[in-house]
């Protein structure tokens, strides 16, 4: 869908998406009476999610104009992910009614900063329009194709610049949802290291790609354990983007989770329900989109982003529980489950990014557990650290991207659970607290660095559709960051 955004003047043609508040139905009117009086019959109250629908011949047009009418729920209690439930609800109404251009009035928005609101709607008009269509013969369409965001000329400023941000973050979001709903025997650690390498022609920033006697020659030995049982072999992706070249010895790193299948090798996973761990580089998809968008606009911040892309298969040559491997950091580690995979690719990852790309600080996303899905379900990332100052930055991108997150504790004595007797570290901590002792696994290979782990295996895909994102992959993660690195300027 285009989104373009439009100089307001009365005589507005053609059909129109008003949103109104609760509290402004009496006060609005279009075209002369009130908005209540037009929506009363429909009973169209403005609450949150509601739309009406009018259609009225005016004088001297052959085609009647229509009015779709969005409810935004009270004034006083309007958040940016209220403004992107109601206009997702908004635009499916006009497609369903086959308007194919509709311009926005924001009228009662301005409770919020224009150039949020803006942002937000250009979003969700992305997301509305995009479905995940290549394996299908034959392609459902849009009638709706363009919105138009009317704006008077006080605003013009807020709204060309939050149009330009919502569409870089609606465009790279969609990115990731796409890598994250192409099937596995598409998406390959090659694969994904080539999509990686187009992004970075596309949004401006360096890759470069690591093949194995490079990792090797790197001493990654817990990354290549996990790929070493899959044909597709590994790869090691390296991003860079430079956008504060005065203050080089600053850099944010982002290591996304790259299993482009994950089987669970022979601590095999059960077949039901195997086949959305398609979805395992979701960590991978958060971080290429999140720095292609960084990369668009020019975030004046450095960037480095790293994904250690395998495949968690079963063959004579994977490894096996009990084993006791090595890693890049030097410490040795005991495999309790070949199924906790991830851990062992983000650890030789994150400690790569710590002291060969010289992160200052470091952010790793990963579909890391299970277990985060039953603590916190799909709606919320779950969320570790060392340290809280980062945190509250998270928090606030948190509030600007609508992308939910909480902080689970990190007591030391959930440390102990990663101990065994034969090893520096053992692979798993025990059914209890699964989602803490798989953080706090990786913590060990920071190096002190300020960390904050999110596991985004309950948010990652969505087993229906959402308010404003279809059902799979949903790109979690790219706008937290985006709005995470604008705090780290
Ligand atoms: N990729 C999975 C985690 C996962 C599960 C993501 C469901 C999305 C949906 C991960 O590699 C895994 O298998 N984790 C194990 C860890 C366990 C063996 C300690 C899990 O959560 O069961
Ligand atoms: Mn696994
Ligand atoms: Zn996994």
């Amino acid at each position: 869908m285009e989104v373009r955004a439009l100089n307001y003047t009365e005589d507005l043609k053609g059909d129109v998406l008003l949103f109104v508040a609760e509290d402004k139905v009496e006060e609005f009117k279009w075209p002369n009476a009130t908005i209540r009086t037009l929506c009363e019959a429909q009973g169209f109250t403005g609450k949150l999610g509601e739309t009406a629908f009018l259609s009225y011949l005016e004088d001297g047009c052959e085609t009647p104009r229509q009015v779709i009418v969005g409810g935004l729920g009270k004034s006083a209690e309007l958040s940016l992910e209220k403004v992107r439930k109601a206009s997702a609800k908004a635009l499916r109404e006009a497609d369903k009614r086959k308007v194919k251009t509709l311009s926005m009035i924001p009228w009662s928005l301005d409770v919020l900063p224009v150039v949020d609101v803006t942002r937000a709607v250009t979003e969700v008009a992305l997301f509305v329009g995009h479905r995940f269509d290549r394996y299908l013969s034959e392609k459902k369409t849009c009638s709706l194709d363009s919105l138009q965001i009317c704006y008077e000329a006080s605003q013009e400023v807020d709204v060309i610049r939050g149009l330009k941000v919502g569409q870089t973050l609606g465009k790279t979001t969609n990115m990731a949802r796409d890598l994250v709903n192409e099937p596995g025997n598409y998406m390959t650690p090659k694969q994904l290291a080539d999509e990686a390498i187009q992004a970075g022609e596309q949004y401006g920033f360096d890759v470069e790609v690591l093949e194995e006697d490079a990792i090797e020659a790197l001493g990654m030995k817990a990354f290549l354990e996990v790929g070493k049982a899959s044909v597709n072999r590994p790869r090691f992706i390296i991003m860079r983007y430079k956008g504060n070249p005065n203050q080089p010895e600053e850099v944010l790193g982002l290591v996304g989770k790259g299993i482009t299948f994950d089987s669970g090798g022979l601590s095999l996973k059960q077949a039901q329900g195997m086949g959305a761990m398609k979805s395992d580089m979701g960590g991978a998809a958060a971080v290429i989109g999140a720095i292609s968008a960084i990369a668009a606009e020019h975030l004046k911040v450095n960037v480095v982003a790293v994904v250690a892309a395998c495949e968690n298969l079963i063959s004579g040559s994977g490894y096996r529980p009990g084993d006791i491997i090595g890693s890049m950091a030097g410490k040795t580690i005991q495999i309790e489950s070949t199924d906790a995979e991830g851990r062992l690719t983000l650890a030789d990852a994150v400690y790569y990014t710590v002291t060969k790309e010289k992160a200052t600080a470091v952010v790793d996303v990963a579909t890391l557990t299970g277990a985060a899905i039953i603590a916190l379900g799909s709606t919320t990332t779950a969320v570790l650290t060392n340290d809280q100052a980062l945190y509250a930055k998270l928090q606030s991108a948190s509030e600007q991207s609508g992308e939910r997150v909480w902080q689970l504790p990190s007591f030391p004595e959930y440390r102990e659970q990663n101990k065994t007797a034969y090893a520096d570290l053992k692979n798993t901590g025990g059914r209890e607290a699964g989602t803490i002792t798989a953080g706090l696994f990786i913590e060990a290979f920071v190096e002190e660095t300020p960390w904050i782990h999110l596991d985004i295996a309950g948010t990652a895909i969505a087993s229906k559709d959402q308010d404003y994102l279809a059902e799979g992959g949903t790109g979690v993660g790219v706008r937290l960051l985006y709005h995470f690195a604008e705090r780290f300027m």
